[in-house]
């Protein structure tokens, strides 16, 4: 035990953390693959034979470097050898493929550890997929298996029955939430990858896909909202126009808007950028300043884009208000200025426009890119954005925006005078509360990274009738390395 703990606080470097991180993903990668492989082979076939072998081959070189590989889920939370997996996204599939298979069987840890054969593997990686895990006692039933077959280098531990509280509902929104938002990615994906084929694009499934981003905010805008810390999974244009599509139409029901409206205005924010297709990726990433020439270039993006919608085949399903929004989304709200385009002749801009516009910025300065300096934690983007008030941005529309999003928006990182770490969950609804949000603590008063409880602001000491805990402060969460979207995404996960 106490030599976990030392394990848990060992501090790595910089290099060591990248490396931990390529070798935890090279054997997701593995295992899934090699799982999946044996879902569909017979254990005698080659390309399963390969996979295993690979899988084998690698954990045989992690055994030599770290002792041993285990795998162990607690409370919502990957560990790998006792640290905690910061998964990059990319590897999100195979999380959760890998996830599931835990969930089912009621695994809590599993470990490949020295001494491990083959043969031992493939018997192993044969049963893990074998059928569906039995109804009562599935985890005593697979053990019984593994040990029937004679495997004795996979070390397998029971989920704790803690670890497997929590409302059913809650936890099948979750993931249907993350489903739904990392499919609209790759479905924006395929609409790119169609329109420069010249191919039909499926607006039915693009409109199909709002209508469920549209009844997952009314059931829980909090987990949503969580959802849009989610940055760079994809090309960054895919992951943000998938951001500002959310926030915009929680942005639409906080202004009473209709279930076809904010279908409409999803739609239209998710094209917003589209016209940046046709604008080269040396511009786009360009990690210095752009040349004014590439900037010029860079501002026809969105004439390229209402272009683009105006022209496809399936027109007469898309609302008239994502051409407006595609090319006005950088027109500033008092119509002078630097916004572009410039030669617009219309006095007003469509209030889609200048609720995609708002939610644009806020995604865009909290967003890592190669050409910012600064990435703008989500409470400076807030108050970013109110300095341009009245100017760049529709003054009442970024009141309502600044409520949303609150004076602690989800996914701030925050310190409480009882000195522990936290991040904001939910926003208060009551005005009166603004600043007391509930968080997750993340870390004890000590510094111990945890994985604590979601902890409401507003509970009180009976006692004394003070609150219990408070916010103190906002930290950045990039300067601690703190990915907020893992907390939000492995919530639906276990
Ligand atoms: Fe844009
Ligand atoms: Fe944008």
């Amino acid at each position: 035990m106490e030599e976990e703990k030392q394990k848990e606080k060992r501090d790595y470097t910089e290099s060591e953390k990248k490396t931990l991180a390529k070798i935890i993903e090279d054997l997701f990668i593995r295992f899934s693959s090699a799982l999946r492989t044996a879902q569909i082979y017979e254990p005698n076939n080659l390309t399963f034979i390969r996979q295993v072998n690979l899988l084998f081959n690698l954990v045989q070189t992690i055994l030599k470097n770290e002792g041993k590989a285990h795998f162990q889920f607690r409370a919502n939370t990957l560990f790998f050898n006792t640290v905690r997996v910061k998964f990059d996204f990319l590897s999100y599939h195979n999380f959760k493929f890998l996830a599931d298979i835990f969930k089912d069987k009621e695994i809590g840890t599993l470990g490949f550890e020295p001494g491990l054969s083959q043969t031992e593997l493939t018997e192993f990686v044969t049963l893990f997929v074998d059928g569906e895990a039995a109804e009562e006692n599935p985890y005593e039933n697979f053990e019984a298996k593994v040990k029937e077959k004679g495997i004795k280098h996979i070390f397998l531990e029971k989920v704790h029955p803690s670890e497997t509280v929590g409302g059913k509902e809650e936890e099948e929104f979750m993931q249907s939430a993350i489903k739904v938002f990392f499919k609209s990615i790759t479905h924006l994906k395929e609409v790119v990858e169609r329109e420069k084929q010249k191919k039909r694009v499926q607006l039915k499934t693009t409109r199909r896909l709002m209508q469920s981003i549209v009844n997952l905010i009314s059931q829980n805008e909090s987990f949503m909202v969580g959802l849009t810390n989610i940055k760079n999974y994809d090309e960054y244009t895919l992951n943000h126009s998938t951001n500002v599509c959310v926030l915009a139409v929680c942005f639409g029901r906080r202004l009473g808007f209709e279930k076809r409206e904010l279908v409409d205005l999803g739609v239209s924010a998710f094209f917003h950028d589209i016209g940046k297709l046709a604008i080269s990726k040396e511009i786009l990433d360009k990690p210095g300043k752009l040349t004014d020439d590439e900037f010029k270039i860079m501002k026809t993006h969105p004439w390229h884009g209402a272009q683009k919608l105006a022209t496809l085949k399936e027109l007469s399903i898309l609302p008239v208000s994502a051409i407006n929004v595609a090319m006005e989304h950088h027109i500033w709200s008092n119509l002078e200025g630097a916004g572009y385009p410039k030669y617009w002749k219309k006095n007003y801009t469509d209030l889609f426009s200048r609720i995609t516009k708002i939610c644009d910025f806020f995604d865009a300065v909290t967003t890592q890119r190669p050409y910012r300096k600064k990435t703008a934690t989500r409470e400076e983007a807030v108050s970013w954005l109110l300095e341009k008030t009245g100017i760049e941005f529709d003054s009442l529309l970024l009141k309502v925006f600044a409520n949303m999003i609150g004076v602690y928006p989800i996914g701030s990182l925050v310190v409480l005078d009882t000195a522990e770490w936290g991040i904001v969950t939910e926003v208060n609804p009551d005005m009166a509360y603004m600043t007391r949000p509930k968080v997750k603590i993340i870390a004890d008063s000590i510094g111990n990274k945890i994985d604590g409880k979601i902890f409401d602001l507003t509970e009180k000491d009976p006692a004394t009738d003070k609150f219990k805990k408070s916010i103190v402060k906002t930290l950045d969460p990039y300067e601690y390395d703190i990915n907020v979207a893992d907390y939000f995404i492995t919530q639906g996960v276990q």
